[in-house]
């Protein structure tokens, strides 16, 4: 399908009529300004500057190191390069947990020094105050459900998650309660997909998937995932739709032989 082009920029509105008309909604990750105007161009319509930033630009094992100051950086890198996307920001780990005056003052920052659209938190029932004092700001706020990697310690591992009766049952009145909250969008990560199919036809707000099956108003992927530049993390539900690993590796080994046996540059390319 080709990019719509009617759409000059993307609000929180257009993805809610886009759940309204039946449009599936694309959503990637961005950290850096160059990246970010490549998936814009591309016709992507959210970017999310993730707080995967922390393990894909910073080499961390967790998402939990990463700083709200750090996280600002890489928004106003990623707005500088965008023209047509919804630029949601992650607030990091420390920054809203357990504190809604604390929560508003991270938002309005994020909002203020990078110049997003909106902001995502992870969690239900214990941010719904969060989500809602945010929103008193007239700050859109998208939520995460399912695997929520800010609590990855609490969980132990990545596995999927709501597989049992009684977590799926608290995912789909979390899911309620943040809707009635006011979040304009619902990330479900790595749940089942009858579940989140459930959740995504309850809901009049788009939740957008990731490792939770096609029945979700939308996709999220993690870019450096998708591209192939990252080649360790292999999950059933990553589809790799280039190998850019490899190929840099082969321009890279070209470039060094290239320097090294002198062919680089030749006279074309000197002034
Ligand atoms: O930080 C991130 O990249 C995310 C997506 C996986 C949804 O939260």
């Amino acid at each position: 399908m080709s990019v719509n082009k009617e759409i000059k920029k993307i609000t929180t509105h257009t993805i809610q009529e886009m759940k309204q008309r039946g449009e599936k909604i694309a959503m990637l990750t961005a950290y850096d300004f160059s990246m970010a105007k490549m998936l814009d161009q591309a016709g992507i319509d959210i970017l999310l500057v993730g707080d995967s930033a922390s393990n894909v630009m910073a080499g961390h094992e967790t998402t939990l190191p990463i700083t709200l100051d750090q996280m600002i950086y890489h928004a106003q890198s990623v707005v500088r390069g965008v023209e047509r996307a919804l630029v949601v920001v992650d607030l990091p780990f420390g920054s809203y947990q357990g504190n809604t005056k604390r929560a508003l003052e991270s938002s309005i920052r994020i909002m203020k020094e990078s110049g997003a659209h909106a902001v995502k938190l992870e969690g239900g029932a214990e941010v719904a105050d969060s989500v809602r004092r945010i929103l008193t700001a007239g700050i859109p706020v998208m939520g995460h459900l399912g695997l929520t990697p800010q609590s990855i310690y609490k969980f132990g591992t990545y596995t999927v998650r709501a597989k049992e009766e009684a977590e799926a049952n608290k995912l789909k009145t979390d899911a309620v309660l943040l809707e009635k909250c006011g979040c304009f969008a619902l990330v479900l990560e790595k749940i089942p997909a009858h579940l989140a199919k459930d959740v995504s036809s309850s809901l009049h707000i788009p939740t957008i998937g990731i490792g939770a099956g096609a029945d979700t108003d939308g996709q999220v992927l993690v870019t450096h995932d998708m591209l192939g530049i990252n080649k360790e993390f292999t999950p059933r539900f990553l589809r790799r739709y280039l190998d850019l690993y490899d190929q840099v590796n082969v321009a890279v080994k070209q470039y060094t032989a290239d320097v090294k046996n002198k062919s680089f540059p030749n006279e074309k390319e000197q002034y």
